[in-house]
């Protein structure tokens, strides 16, 4: 049987110290280079037989934007939008009692440095995130064995370098300072890309990844006030729903095919994965700079009251998406016991991403008006 410790490295899922043992120990390194072991792989099978990354592909073409064309002029004054986006949002996020905590004598200033710290975390995160998938993409572009894949995958290749390209001129135009690769996501993209299996790269980016990452721009779309952040969130937003769609419709036919045991090794996979983002949310690297104990802050946003909420929907693309491609329920509902102990597994029946990819198209919402 495969353990945690096996999986993650820890036996509780919420073991701090082991969560809090990884760090990024290369922070000023300006290159870091992974092996990818799968193999390029040509096709001499032309035919056009996948109507649906057909569809993608084309739908991918018409739906093309210039970074440049966004409202780069906008002046954004963090301190005034983290003000503006706390009135609005009043009431979502209820009151804490802060005793004993180690945020217990912030004075204003120093809330508003965190919130400032927060968000030039949370958007250096996208940024190398979206660097990720432009890796991992120009990969399935090479291994993938189907000529339409490959083809949809060469779009998504330039949406990805277009996502790193506004999320880093955001950060340097409009916001306050960087921070290196979070380590959790590191581990997490490098696992990706040294996979020697061309279908894994789709489950850990297009599935996993993409997933996560659709959901937490949905959630800052409708938390922020500040309108080119919120364009730029939907415009990349409309791009992502199409990348997971085409995780799901490569897997759904590849998974088809694989015996039980392979598939387990997915189910694993997509644990690990899991288990990986959501430490990566723990902004470890945020309380540092602010100059609290980090253990003590971790075990505090642990135990926040809104974490549950906030920490779950994250997954609310993820849990769909698997269950559609048959990762929940396979080996004795293996990966859906792990979901239920991450407190994920009720958004089982949300819609899933194959659904919904053309109702967020940004840029066709624009041709007619909206
Ligand atoms: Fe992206
Ligand atoms: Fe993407």
């Amino acid at each position: 049987m495969t353990t945690n410790e096996h999986l993650i490295g820890r036996a509780q899922v919420d073991d701090v110290d082991a969560i809090l043992a990884i760090t990024n120990d290369d922070v000023d390194a300006v290159v870091h280079a992974v092996r990818a072991n799968a193999d390029a792989v040509f096709t001499w099978d032309y035919e056009r037989s996948r109507p649906a990354l057909a569809k993608l592909y084309e739908k991918a073409k018409t739906s093309q934007w210039n970074a440049n064309d966004l409202p780069w002029d906008t002046a954004v004054d963090q301190a005034a939008v983290i003000e503006a986006n706390r009135i609005q949002n009043e009431g979502i996020f209820g009151p804490m009692d802060l005793k004993g905590t180690p945020v217990e004598g912030w004075t204003d200033d120093d809330w508003m440095r965190f919130h400032m710290e927060t968000q030039n975390w949370t958007l250096s995160q996208f940024m190398h995130g979206e660097q990720g998938a432009l890796i991992c993409t120009a990969q399935i572009v090479e291994t993938v064995p189907w000529i339409d894949a490959k083809y949809y995958a060469a779009t998504q290749v330039m949406d990805e370098a277009r996502h790193v390209e506004v999320f880093a001129r955001y950060l340097d135009e409009k916001l306050s300072g960087h921070y290196p690769i979070n380590a959790h996501l590191k581990l997490l993209l490098d696992d990706i890309i040294a996979d020697d299996r061309w279908d894994m790269t789709y489950l850990g980016m297009q599935i996993m990844v993409e997933g996560l990452a659709l959901a937490s721009f949905g959630f800052i779309h409708q938390l922020t006030t500040e309108p080119l952040l919120k364009q730029l969130l939907r415009y990349v937003m409309s791009d992502e729903a199409r990348h997971v769609a085409f995780g799901v419709i490569s897997l759904q036919e590849f998974y088809a095919q694989l015996t039980a045991a392979e598939i387990r090794e997915r189910q694993e996979f997509a644990f690990e994965a899991a288990v990986r983002m959501r430490d990566r949310f723990l902004s470890q690297e945020v309380w540092e700079r602010m100059g609290v104990d980090v253990k003590e802050a971790v075990r505090f946003t642990l135990a926040a009251p809104d974490r549950p909420i906030f920490q779950s929907m994250l997954f609310s693309k993820i849990v769909p998406n698997c269950k559609k491609l048959g990762l929940l329920d396979a080996a004795d509902g293996w990966l859906r016991s792990r979901f239920e102990d991450l407190g994920v597994i009720h958004f089982e029946d949300w819609v899933d991403t194959t659904e919904e990819y053309g109702a967020l198209d940004a840029v066709a919402a624009e041709r007619v008006g909206g």
